[in-house]
């Protein structure tokens, strides 16, 4: 069976750069706590009159470009977010339309911090059959809209920022392209991080009793030291799961682009994995968490510095809220 390759891609951030500077004058926090704890120096913002979609079709317009494809080439739009426009439809649906794309199947993803890797999954599982020829797979997040920017918030609201990242995919041949994915879930943890409504639970429906008694539950929550220590052990053994079902080993690799959750969490991992840490791309310092945008976003600036050569072998690692984690094992 073919594998699908990456013909183009494309990254779009917002304009408005926050540093930890511009934190510190809005809620008690620091440009020392915030690199020691995470690396991160700045991110972007959305503006109030911006949204993940914006962000989506800048960046899915550049991949397009970059594949040499139309819209009319297109027929499936898979669009990894948690933070769509609107409650519903979903991105996707605006992207079909934005972008002047056939009637084809367009649909939003949910899983969080893994969107963009599950998105890439299951588009190359529908090209892999035949059934779609030209898949739009894009990680897009306005995710600053949801978080408070306010000392209450801080755990949270330091940590995130906007962007989106796209790519184009096509069937290839057998040797290059998508080698291997794989997907996981465990449930069982997912209040460690998350965000309650509004939802259909009787909590969090969103109504003025709800909102005046527990505003907090519409904004996300996070139990940073679980994530840590959950995240520090998944991203091992997925990287692992791809390497074997490759017959690959870490030396094969040239580059891992894991989540852009927290520097501290990639340095772990580089250590548990007994691997350079230079084998892991980060450039989380200048954008902050962008959830299912990191992966997409570090692919194209990993790229674009040359640090992604034609037959060279990446992974692509993500964990998130679910709890999710997945892998791609892909030759350029
Ligand atoms: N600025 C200053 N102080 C802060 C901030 C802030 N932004 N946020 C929390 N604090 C305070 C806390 O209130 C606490 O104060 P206290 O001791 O008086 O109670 C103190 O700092 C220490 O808080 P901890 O939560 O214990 O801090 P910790 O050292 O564990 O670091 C962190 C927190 C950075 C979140 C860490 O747990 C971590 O790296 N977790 C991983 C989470 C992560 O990266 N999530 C990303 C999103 S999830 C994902 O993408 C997979």
């Amino acid at each position: 069976m073919n594998n699908s390759i990456i013909k183009g891609i494309g990254y779009h951030v917002p304009s408005q750069v926050v540093t930890n500077d511009d934190l510190s004058k809005i809620m008690d926090t620091s440009d020392e706590w915030i690199q020691t704890r995470s690396g991160i120096k700045e991110r972007r913002w959305v503006k109030e009159d911006e949204a993940a979609s914006h962000l989506a079709i800048e960046a899915s317009k550049k991949a397009m470009m970059m594949a040499n494809v139309s819209p009319e080439d297109i027929d499936l739009v898979v669009v990894g977010t948690i933070s769509s426009d609107y409650f519903f439809p979903g991105v996707s649906a605006q992207l079909q339309a934005e972008l002047g794309l056939d009637k084809i199947a367009a649909f939003d993803l949910k899983a969080a911090c893994s969107g963009f890797v599950y998105s890439l999954s299951v588009a190359d599982q529908f090209l892999k059959t035949g059934m779609y020829k030209t898949a739009l797979v894009v990680g897009a997040e306005a995710q600053t809209k949801f978080i408070n920017k306010s000392t209450e918030g801080r755990d949270i609201a330091v940590l995130f920022g906007d962007g989106a990242g796209a790519v184009i995919l096509e069937p290839g041949d057998s040797h290059s392209g998508v080698l291997s994915t794989h997907l996981h879930c465990d449930g069982k943890d997912l209040k460690y991080l998350w965000m309650e409504g509004p939802g259909s639970s009787g909590a969090c429906q969103i109504n003025i009793d709800n909102i005046q008694q527990n505003p907090s539950q519409y904004e996300p929550h996070m139990h940073g030291k679980k994530v840590f220590q959950n995240a520090v052990v998944r991203f091992p053994e997925v990287i692992q799961e791809a390497l074997d079902a490759n017959d690959l080993s870490i030396d094969d690799v040239a580059l891992v682009i894991p989540h852009q959750a927290n520097l501290r969490i990639i340095q772990a991992v580089a250590k548990r994995m007994n691997v350079p840490v230079d084998k892991f791309y980060a450039n989380l310092q200048r954008y902050g968490n962008t959830t299912a945008a990191s992966i997409p976003i570090a692919l194209c600036e990993a790229y674009n510095e040359g640090k992604i050569s034609k037959g060279d072998i990446i992974i692509l690692a993500a964990f998130g809220a679910g709890f999710t984690w997945a892998s791609a094992a892909i030759k350029w």
